[in-house]
């Protein structure tokens, strides 16, 4: 679908009443979107990237306590690092979008793909917590709060990451992936902050951004910079919605972000798309005035982890 198409179409759904705004944009992914098929690899798989970051730095994600940012549909990434050993997961949302028959279906792929699902996860994979939700999956009465339980997950929805309620240093990692981007930059700032009163002293903040223009992933005509050309008051009649609200930061911007909000950057990766940058070389992308003074390095980065501690 032409990315104009799919963004008319989501503008004119978020415009509905909330209950049939949401009801109507679930049935639309469902039938004709990313939700026809689910698959819980890639969320499994996002868990199972957040915590080699963190072994990467020398700390131990064993037994200890994580706090996601951005639930979604299905809490494949809490479900991943109580697999690998986490003590317990809080995952907070916005919106209350988990839904029930996709994570049974994720469920039942991962009842099915049992090597695979071992694979993926290799030496991480604690065996006997693997075995008990294989078991929870083939009861008849299986229901999310059973998931919850024996997984030691903490779901809240609504709830704004910006205003937890939880208590001061109470968890060890404060994660979220392909989530950042979508959220404006004051909250951002209010969520970081909030993060610095939550986390412990030793804890770490382990971020994946994905800077692309989310309408590439499915219109392959246009590239992952794409929405660079335009300006704020023309790219918010296309994406200013509850289900698009992309905020166009680039890396730079986002660790500018983490040091305003008083942190120390430990890690990044940021990767660059070598046709954008190409591109951006051969004067292809007018690029918008608001993004005028970026090296192009920076214009073309897509992607990267950030792995920040709170300063002291
Ligand atoms: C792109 S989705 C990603 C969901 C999930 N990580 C996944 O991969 O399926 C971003 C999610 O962040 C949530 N969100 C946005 N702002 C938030 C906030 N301030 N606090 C908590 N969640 C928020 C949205 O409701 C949405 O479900």
């Amino acid at each position: 679908m032409h990315w104009k198409t799919k963004a008319t179409l989501q503008n004119a759904v978020s415009r509905l009443p909330s209950e049939s705004s949401y009801a109507t944009y679930y049935w639309l992914q469902r039938h004709f979107g990313g939700l026809r098929r689910i698959n819980p690899v890639e969320r499994l798989q996002a868990g199972i990237e957040t915590w080699k970051q963190i072994e990467q730095l020398d700390h131990s994600p064993i037994d200890k306590i994580f706090f996601e940012v951005g639930t979604g549909r299905v809490p494949m990434t809490p479900l991943a690092y109580w697999l690998m050993g986490a003590k317990s997961i809080v995952t907070i949302d916005l919106n209350p979008y988990v839904k029930t028959e996709l994570t049974k279906e994720c469920l039942q792929y991962i009842a099915d793909h049992v090597e695979e699902i071992e694979a993926l996860f290799g030496s991480r994979l604690n065996q006997k917590r693997f075995d008990a939700l294989r078991y929870l999956q083939r009861q008849d009465d299986f229901n999310l709060q059973n998931l919850f339980d024996l997984c030691q997950i903490a779901y809240i929805a609504p709830g704004d990451a910006a205003r937890t309620g939880l208590s001061h240093s109470s968890i060890d990692f404060h994660t979220s992936f392909n989530v950042f981007e979508h959220i404006p930059r004051d909250v951002l700032a209010a969520i970081l902050a909030e993060g610095n009163r939550i986390i412990s002293d030793t804890g770490l903040f382990v971020h994946r951004v994905d800077y692309s223009d989310h309408f590439s992933h499915s219109d392959t005509h246009i590239s992952p910079i794409n929405f660079l050309q335009y300006s704020d008051a023309k790219w918010d009649r296309y994406a200013d919605n509850r289900y698009m609200y992309m905020n166009r930061l680039r890396h730079d911007d986002f660790l500018a972000l983490f040091d305003a909000s008083g942190h120390t950057i430990l890690a990044t990766d940021p990767a660059i798309d070598k046709a954008s940058l190409k591109m951006l070389n051969e004067g292809r992308l007018n690029v918008d005035a608001r993004f005028g003074d970026k090296a192009v390095e920076v214009l073309a980065t897509t992607a990267s982890w950030i792995i920040s501690t709170r300063d002291a």
